[in-house]
Parts: structure tokens; sequence; C-alpha cells
């Protein structure tokens, strides 16, 4: 049997939507934008909701709206994606790297304390594999140090904190329509939402060169606009994320049950969180002869992340992080996306096992 690690979705409505936006003649700028956003910002109980051309440019555009540049720091995690860290360095900024909370793999609010300094402007919580982080201790601290909070969701659309979505957690938050994304626009895409209204405005203008009207420019911005055809295609994979993440959530559960005392360690979900489980990741010390065993049984798994924000080329920094450091060599991530049958889980958590056997290990 085989089984792939994400799979995209598309279905005859999508195509449907494409091309009536092929068919009009407006390929930016248009009503199937606004619609996307008027719906984001309704699915983050945000006021505001400006789309952008991928994750990346959401992050590096809210950077950019804050005012953030050379002479600055901004804390992050490591254990990410590059592209939580990437654009603050690309202004100019310092990065202060910052290990993770050993449970959720999200960045620990103690680590933000200790590597706060009065050069701060801003830290960027990443909601890692759709476990939300725990923002209350990052806002105060944020409040305290009078610095701006950029949550990257990126990989968290429609989890929760306290009942409260992801993307209205701080002052501005970014996501992304990656195609392996909860959800996608089938290509690049990415969203920025907030409660500010001269921060809306601001990164709405930095998205479209700066402009005011047409040949007049305020601000220096980039083009980094989201296309009609894929704010199409945005709107109709939102209808369904609702019910995605569910299917995501009911997968989690029977390969946790499955998984439990295998001698693997499963995720976790704090009481205060609704995880989306954008990936499901599970830590062993055999991870790379598990991938290995599972790949020869016809099961893709991935590695998020293999090398650690702090030890890549372009961002090498001699910071020692304990838990970030540990754990790049013993997470491994299962299959999973809403479209996995049952049967795959049962298939897949018992050759997880079967290998956990075969080397007698039980953690
Ligand atoms: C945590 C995180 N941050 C940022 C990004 C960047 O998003 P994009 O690939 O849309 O530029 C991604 C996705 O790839 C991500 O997973």
């Amino acid at each position: 049997m085989n089984v792939g690690l994400s799979k995209m979705y598309m279905d005859d409505q999508i195509q449907k939507v494409v091309f009536n936006v092929l068919n009009s003649g407006r390929y930016i700028n248009g009503q199937n934008l606004k619609s996307f956003e008027e719906a984001f910002a309704d699915l983050c109980s945000t006021k505001y909701a400006v789309g952008v051309s991928s994750g990346t440019s959401a992050i590096l555009l809210s950077l950019m709206a804050l005012g953030i540049g050379e002479g600055d720091e901004v804390i992050v995690p490591s254990h990410t994606f590059i592209a939580t860290a990437s654009p603050a360095r690309f202004l100019g900024a310092t990065l202060v790297y910052a290990d993770i909370d050993p449970e959720t793999y999200t960045i620990a609010p103690a680590e933000v304390q200790r590597k706060i300094t009065p050069r701060t402007k801003a830290i960027i919580p990443v909601h890692l594999y759709g476990h939300p982080c725990d923002m209350d201790p990052i806002n105060e601290l944020a409040r305290a140090h009078k610095v701006y909070v950029i949550e990257d969701a990126c990989q968290a659309h429609g989890a929760t904190y306290k009942g409260k979505k992801t993307g209205s957690l701080s002052d501005i938050a970014c996501f992304s329509f990656f195609p392996s994304k909860n959800m996608t626009v089938l290509g690049d895409g990415g969203m920025i939402t907030t409660d500010d209204e001269k921060i809306a405005q601001k990164v709405g203008m930095l998205r479209n060169h700066g402009r005011t009207q047409k040949y007049v420019h305020d601000l220096l911005g980039l083009n980094c606009r989201l296309s009609e055809v894929h704010a199409a295609i945005g709107r109709e994979q939102l209808k369904h994320l609702t019910e995605w993440n569910e299917r995501r959530r009911a997968i989690a559960a029977q390969y946790d049950v499955l998984l439990r005392d295998s001698g693997v360690i499963i995720p976790v979900e704090r009481e205060w969180a609704k995880h989306v489980y954008h990936m499901y990741v599970i830590r062993v010390k055999q991870r790379d002869n598990l991938a290995s065993y599972l790949k020869e049984t016809g099961i893709e798994t991935g590695i998020h992340y293999p090398v650690p924000v702090h030890r890549q080329p372009c961002l090498m920094s001699d910071v020692h992080l304990p838990v970030t450091e540990k754990y790049v060599d013993e997470v491994l991530s299962l299959p999973m996306h809403p479209q996995l049958s049952d049967e795959r889980v049962d298939y897949v958590a018992s050759e997880v096992r079967n290998f956990m056997e075969d080397i007698g290990c039980r953690e």
C-alpha cells in the first residue's frame, strides 16, 4: 500500500471558479480578492485580512509595516521553516533565537523572557505543526517591553488558543497558502490579519508598490499581490477548512490511540489549544532508520525540520539551543491530510509498531 505524506484537494467547483476568472478579464485586485479577504477575516474574527503573494511576503510586509530594520532585534524560534526568520534579516534586523517548549515544539515563553533586550522590537511566535503557542505570557512580555508580536500562523489556519482563533492573538498575523497547507490556493499565496486599521492600510499599500493612487507612491513598497485566480481558489478551499481540520483531528486521534504505547513519542495537545494537525509529528531516537523502513513499506514521511534556522549557512549563529538541536534528529512527520482513510492510518501505525517491535525499543 502506498501512503503519501500530504495531498491537495481539487474539484469541479474549483475548476469552475478558475475558468470564471480567466474569462472575466480581471486578474488582479478584483472581487475575488475582496471576497476571500472578507471570508478569511471572518474565519480569524479579525477586522482586517489582506491577501498577499506568500507566507514569506506576509511576514516581510508585516515587519516593514511595523518599521523593523537595522539596529532592531527580532526574537524567533529556530525550530521552524526559514521564512519565519529570513525576512527580518533581509530588512537588516538581528535575529535572536529562542528555544522551544519540549512538549508543544513552539517557542518557550521563558526563553523569550530571557532573550528580550532594550533593542528587541518584535517577537515572532510560530504555531508550529498546527499547535498554537502559549500566547498569554508572550503577549504579557511584549506589553511590558513595548514590543510587537507577529504570529506566524502559516501552519495553523483555524487553530484556537483559549477559544480564540490564531490570527487574532497578537498585533498582526501571517498565513501561507502553499500547496501542502491545511488550505491552499494551489500555488503560492498568503494572508495578513490584524485588528489595527493603520497596519492593515499600510500592508495593503506595501503589497502594491506603496501606492495611494495610480503612479503615486507614498511608501517604498513591493509587488506582493495575490492574483484573482489564487484568491478565487482560496475562497473555495476556505469553505472546506473546518471540515478538513476536523478530519485531521480525527486522524490524529486514531494515530494517538494506535501509537500511544509503541515506544515513539506522540504529539500533545494542551488543554488550552485546539490543534489542527498541519503535521502529525512523532519523535524517536532511531528516526532515520524508521523513515527508511517506512519508505520500504510504501509510506512517505517528512522531517520538519532537519536543519534548524540558526544552523543554516545563510543565518548561522553560534547560539546553543539544546531542545531544538536534540529534536532535529528525532522528529518525523507521518502521513496527514484530510483524504487519508482510516485503513491507511491503521497501516502506517502498524508499520511504525512493527519497526519499534523489531528493534525491541520501548522508550
Ligand atoms: C512556519 C512557516 N512560516 C513561513 C512559511 C512561508 O510561507 P510561504 O511558503 O507561503 O512563503 C511557511 C510555509 O512554507 C511556514 O511553514
